[in-house]
């Protein structure tokens, strides 16, 4: 299927954009697929992004991603959420319809859970607790993916107690809260150990965790991809953990995004996932 350029724009808004990968992903499946599109790379800071939205159609976009920082601001401008949206609080990904009207819709949390399915299979993890480190917003759409997934104990610690408290009550029982110091005791029948702070991330302190608690049959995830082995990773991988980083996460959110604006379903190749861990060396 070839597609017009007039109607194929797609892209992504975020401040700074400079280093975001997305590009390169759009661009693999525009040739892999023969889509004749371009691709936008939208640098938009906090105080411009409400004149953005009112000056939308000149980009003449079909859709396009959020990121940082703009997941929860952006809400306020579209016309209609779906579902995972409503729940998360947050949207990194737009449709525009051809009424004009502004769909927005969270892929992160599907994102999350087809990366982690794709690689891992289900019966590793799927009934043992799961232990999630962070609150913050990357945290609450692996909450609710691992939620909407039928995991049964999350096991949430934060280093900021508050804000673990705010996602029990939004998510419920279903969350234990781990107090920030005994977060180490919490791991010995864990499936699933996921990293969801920034603590790891290039230019930042490493996760400052002991995980010798947990069994090594559990998958230990980071959702940082730079770098790609955070220290968090290295020592999983050393003590024979199965691990997983956030580049699959990124790339397999991309693909509702495709269903939605191309109604096609893009494969998540090894090729690519190799030539997005080249750029980033
Ligand atoms: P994001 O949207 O990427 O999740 P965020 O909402 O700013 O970003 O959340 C960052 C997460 O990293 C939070 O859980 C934060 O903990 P606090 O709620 O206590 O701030 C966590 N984080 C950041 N720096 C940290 C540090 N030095 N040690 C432990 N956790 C840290």
């Amino acid at each position: 299927m070839k597609i017009s350029k007039k109607i194929s724009k797609i892209g992504i808004i975020g401040y700074p954009i400079a280093h975001s990968l997305s590009p390169l992903i759009h661009q693999y499946w525009f040739e892999k697929y023969n889509v004749d599109a371009e691709y936008l790379s939208l640098e938009i800071a906090p105080d411009s992004l409400k004149s953005f939205f009112e000056d939308i159609d000149q980009y003449n976009l079909r859709g396009f991603n959020i990121t940082i920082p703009h997941k929860v601001n952006a809400l306020n401008y579209v016309d209609e959420i779906d579902q995972s949206a409503k729940t998360i609080g947050a949207i990194n990904c737009i449709t525009i319809n051809n009424n004009k009207s502004l769909l927005g819709a969270n892929y992160d949390a599907k994102g999350f859970m087809d990366s982690l399915i794709s690689n891992y299979s289900e019966n590793i993890f799927n009934k043992k607790p799961v232990i999630v480190i962070g609150a913050g917003g990357a945290s609450r759409a692996i909450l609710y993916s691992l939620i909407n997934y039928g995991i049964k104990e999350i096991r949430l610690s934060n280093r900021t107690y508050e804000k673990s408290k705010i996602l029990k009550k939004y998510f419920g029982n279903v969350i234990k809260i781990i107090p920030w110091d005994e977060k180490e005791n919490s791991l010995n029948d864990c499936g699933l150990f996921i990293n969801t702070t920034s603590q790891g991330m290039i230019g930042k302190d490493p996760l400052d965790m002991d995980i010798s608690g947990l069994p090594r049959e559990a998958i230990v995830i980071d959702l940082i991809y730079n770098p790609i082995d955070t220290d968090l990773i290295k020592r999983a991988s050393l003590r024979g953990n199965k691990t997983l980083n956030g580049l699959p996460m990124l790339v397999y959110q991309a693909v509702p995004a495709w269903e939605a604006w191309f109604g096609i379903k893009p494969d998540v190749t090894k090729e690519l996932l190799d030539l997005l861990e080249k750029a980033l060396q």
